[in-house]
């Protein structure tokens, strides 16, 4: 039997969504329920090596997605687990991907634009609005929101954690890793009401 079933895990969503944080969190995740073989592809980091040229024009940005889904094609079959983050703001590119990797999973990472110019981490927004950045996705340049995601996370309302545990969910559901059962609680209800009680009354509680 494989000891893992390789798959890709793709985020796409608006810079300074979340996008960086939450697949370092799954990653981080999954290695700890025993994913070993698992490679994190961070679009930021992917521009300076494989990338490394490319601007932000569609063409451009079509040629990366092409080579980051190119890379985790090659990951998950040979069971490894991809785990890419990027803008990817076309869903034509988006969707050629995830038929060439076949075993794909993608995760919107949505955030209203106001709350992005308002977070700004970067400082990226403020520049953007001002004109002294083109093409910007969101502000100056399209951002095409996925229309059949497996997975949507809001974080504007939800906690990061909120946000992975729906992820792990997803992939539990899809059978890309084992259900992790609820821990059987040490104690009985009732051993732990007779604590409680006992507690409070040696004035503890
Ligand atoms: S993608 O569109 O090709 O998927 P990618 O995720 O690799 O983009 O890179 C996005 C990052 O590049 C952003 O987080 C931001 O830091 C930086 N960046 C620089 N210029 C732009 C721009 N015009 N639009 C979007 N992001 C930009």
């Amino acid at each position: 039997m494989k000891e893992q079933q390789g798959f890709t895990l793709w985020f796409t969503g608006m810079s300074g969504a979340g996008k960086t944080t939450l697949a370092r969190e799954v990653v981080q995740a999954l290695k700890e329920r025993g994913v070993t073989k698992i490679e994190l592809l961070d679009g930021d980091v992917i521009r300076t090596n494989l990338s490394k040229g490319l601007g932000f024009s569609k063409e451009d940005r079509d040629t990366n997605i092409r080579r980051i889904g190119w890379v985790c094609e090659v990951l998950t079959r040979n069971d490894v687990v991809a785990v890419a983050s990027a803008i990817s703001p076309y869903q034509a590119v988006r969707d050629e991907v995830r038929e060439k990797v076949g075993d794909f999973v993608e995760v919107y990472v949505k955030c209203p634009v106001e709350v992005l110019i308002d977070r700004d981490v970067k400082g990226l927004y403020a520049k953007a609005l001002a004109g002294e950045i083109e093409n910007f996705t969101g502000i100056s340049d399209p951002y095409e929101e996925p229309t059949e995601p497996e997975v949507v996370v809001e974080t504007d309302t939800e906690s990061v954690e909120e946000s992975v545990t729906k992820i792990l969910r997803k992939l539990e559901d899809l059978k890309y890793i084992a259900e992790v059962k609820d821990q059987p609680k040490p104690y009985s209800e009732e051993d732990e009401a007779l604590m409680e009680k006992r507690l409070r009354a040696l004035g503890y509680l």
